[in-house]
């Protein structure tokens, strides 16, 4: 089954009177479970393509259409509750609240979502669990190394059991050993949950343990898709 399927998709950013062509054609079709790679060159447009795929960036022309309703047409407001209760968001930078527990951070998603306190707090500690978090959940971000920080970042992601998780470049802050250890959490989630993954690497070594490789080069699909 496909969860999100692209036609034709084109961003223009306009920047004064010039415009950037930041994605130029993009047909894309992602399966449900998939552990799916961007990579390609700086500005080949990775964020943008994941930035249209999380809703968060309309295209300039195209469709997209996720779990077969196109979002293109829907509203700011009805964007928000699909990126609410279907996507989850890993960052570069981990983007913790660094006032709020390990806990809290990833109790959050669920807080939004008015989920019940009883539930919360069951998905909360099983999902720290999984990531091997559970002894630190009353510790603040501050306390923790970047690859903790991260794997803080996967259990807010996945707490809500999203159809798909985004990461742009989940390990660009990490050493390679770390980042290695983070790429294969995420595909032991990925296989457990069958949730689908989407990130952005630069580094071959994590490329590697994708089931798909997409190629951007300026804007467009480049090359033959590797399966
Ligand atoms: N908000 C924006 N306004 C103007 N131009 C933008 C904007 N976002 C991206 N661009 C441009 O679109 C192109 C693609 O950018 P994008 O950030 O998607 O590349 P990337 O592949 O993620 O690069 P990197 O590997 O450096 O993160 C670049 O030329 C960039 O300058
Ligand atoms: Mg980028």
């Amino acid at each position: 089954m496909e969860v999100v399927k692209i036609n034709g998709a084109c961003k223009t950013f306009r920047v004064d009177r010039n415009e950037v062509k930041a994605l130029n054609g993009i047909d894309l079709s992602i399966n449900a479970g998939e552990f799916l790679a961007i990579v390609g060159p700086s500005g080949s447009g990775k964020s943008t393509l994941l930035n249209l795929i999380g809703c968060i960036e309309r295209p300039t022309s195209g469709t997209i259409l996720f779990e077969g309703s196109d979002v293109t047409r829907l509203s700011e407001d009805e964007l928000a509750e699909i990126r609410s209760a279907k996507l989850g968001f890993i960052f570069q930078t981990f983007n913790l609240l660094p006032v709020l527990t390990v806990r809290e951070n990833v109790e959050y998603p669920l807080h939004l979502r008015k989920t019940a306190k009883d539930e919360r707090d069951k998905k909360t500690l099983a999902i720290l669990k999984e990531v091997g978090l559970e002894a630190h959940a009353s510790h603040k971000p501050s306390e923790l190394s970047g690859g903790q920080r991260q794997r803080v970042a996967i259990a807010r992601a996945l707490v809500g059991a999203p159809s798909i998780v985004l990461a742009d470049e989940p390990t660009a802050n990490l050493d390679l050993k770390t980042g290695e250890d983070i790429l294969k959490l995420m595909k032991e989630l990925n296989r457990k949950h069958r949730t689908t993954f989407v990130f952005s690497t630069h580094d071959p070594k994590i490329m590697k343990l994708a089931d798909r490789i997409l190629e951007l080069r300026d804007g467009e699909i480049a090359g033959k898709q590797c399966t």
